[in-house]
């Protein structure tokens, strides 16, 4: 199969690319596409075999379901049963946005989808040409991240072509995404709120929203607890080089750092600074900047993009400066925490 990818950000391409896209769509087919947080590997989410397709390209095990997205409020009604109060407060809080709400599914919607579950996970992306897209596919779309299983997911098209050349007729290039790690993943399908995967939306966000509290799935954060999301407990993000996070005030990470650059002295070592701290490494070492230090929004737009350049450069071994468990840092450390494999060093 060859790849086409076709520009979506000038408005001459715009019309006849969404249309091609919404035509294999209809037909079974699958498409990538981009919304805000990363690119989409999209297919119809009411057709059985179009989740199935999803998944093979992806290589990846089908008990783990896929996002539904939607472009307006009512095709989630369309799809679940006892729809909770708190769907609708969240959805005008925060839809379209990077917020994914699990809730109890209908008979509409295919187990394929939901990799066998009795529950939906459901999102309505703010991205133009994902929405667009939905809309003239006149169906909802099942769309995991756009890359192979294991692999850090695309925030560009051309790492969407990496992973899947030759694999899926068509990506949309919506040029680099907005936010860079995937949605805020929240459970309403039980009396207790919790959240199953951390993005843009924190805790503190939804407990203002609902007036509620909001708790953390317990294996998020426990290694002897079974994520609730199965797609969390798969080593996700890494890349092909071990990584270590290190962890201390800034001068003693950077020493630590050189000393082991100094140490592997026959290996390529990567790490990943700030625009401050790059300057400070040896430069027998591959360093990318995730952005100004403390700044986590430029950290989640950067950290899979340079998990990818690790991967071109051939470095054997990474080590990360750690980031804030503020905001948005929150989810860039979940993910940095998964490419480790849990490998933290504190000096
Ligand atoms: O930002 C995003 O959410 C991106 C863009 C493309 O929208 N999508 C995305 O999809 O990250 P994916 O498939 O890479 O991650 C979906 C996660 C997986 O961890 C999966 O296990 C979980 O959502 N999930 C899906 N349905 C679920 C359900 N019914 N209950 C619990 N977790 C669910
Ligand atoms: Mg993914």
């Amino acid at each position: 199969m060859i790849t086409k990818v076709e520009l979506t950000v000038n408005a001459d391409s715009y019309d006849s690319a969404i249309k091609e896209a919404a035509d294999i769509i209809r037909a079974g087919g699958l498409v990538a596409f981009p919304t805000e947080t990363v690119y989409g590997l999209g297919g119809d989410a009411m057709n059985e075999n179009a989740a199935k397709l999803i998944y093979s390209a992806k290589g990846r095990p089908s008990d783990n379901p896929l996002i539904v997205h939607i472009s307006h409020f009512e095709q989630l009604q369309e799809i679940t049963l006892d729809l909770p109060d708190k769907a609708k407060i969240l959805s005008d809080a925060f839809w379209p946005g990077p917020l994914t709400m699990v809730v109890k599914k209908n008979d509409k919607v295919p187990y394929t989808t939901t990799g066998g579950l009795d529950t939906v996970a459901v999102r309505m992306p703010n991205h133009p040409v994902a929405l667009r897209l939905i809309r003239e596919s006149g169906t909802m779309i099942a769309a995991p991240s756009a890359n192979t299983s294991g692999r850090p997911s695309p925030t560009k098209a051309s790492h969407v072509y990496e992973d899947l050349n030759g694999r899926i007729p068509l990506i949309l290039d919506g040029g680099d995404v907005d936010i860079g790690v995937e949605s805020t993943i929240v459970d309403l399908s039980e009396d207790k709120v919790s959240i199953l995967r951390p993005g843009y939306i924190t805790k503190d966000m939804l407990e203002r929203a609902l007036g509620e509290e909001v708790f953390m799935d317990p294996g998020l954060v426990d290694k002897n607890k079974r994520p609730k999301a199965p797609g969390m407990k798969y080593r996700h993000y890494a890349p092909k080089a071990g990584l270590s996070i290190v962890k201390g005030c800034d001068e003693a990470v950077v020493s630590f750092i050189n000393e082991q650059i100094e140490h592997l002295s026959d290996k390529r070592v990567g790490v990943i600074a700030n625009d401050d701290s790059i300057k400070e490494y040896k430069s027998a070492a591959v360093v990318f900047s995730a952005g100004k230090r403390g700044n986590d929004e430029e950290a989640a737009h950067n950290l899979f993009s340079i998990l990818r350049s690790m991967d071109e450069s051939e470095v054997d071994y990474i080590y990360s400066e750690s980031f804030d468990h503020n905001g948005v840092g929150d989810a860039v450390m979940n993910r940095l925490m998964k490419a480790a494999g849990g490998s933290v060093i504190e000096v």
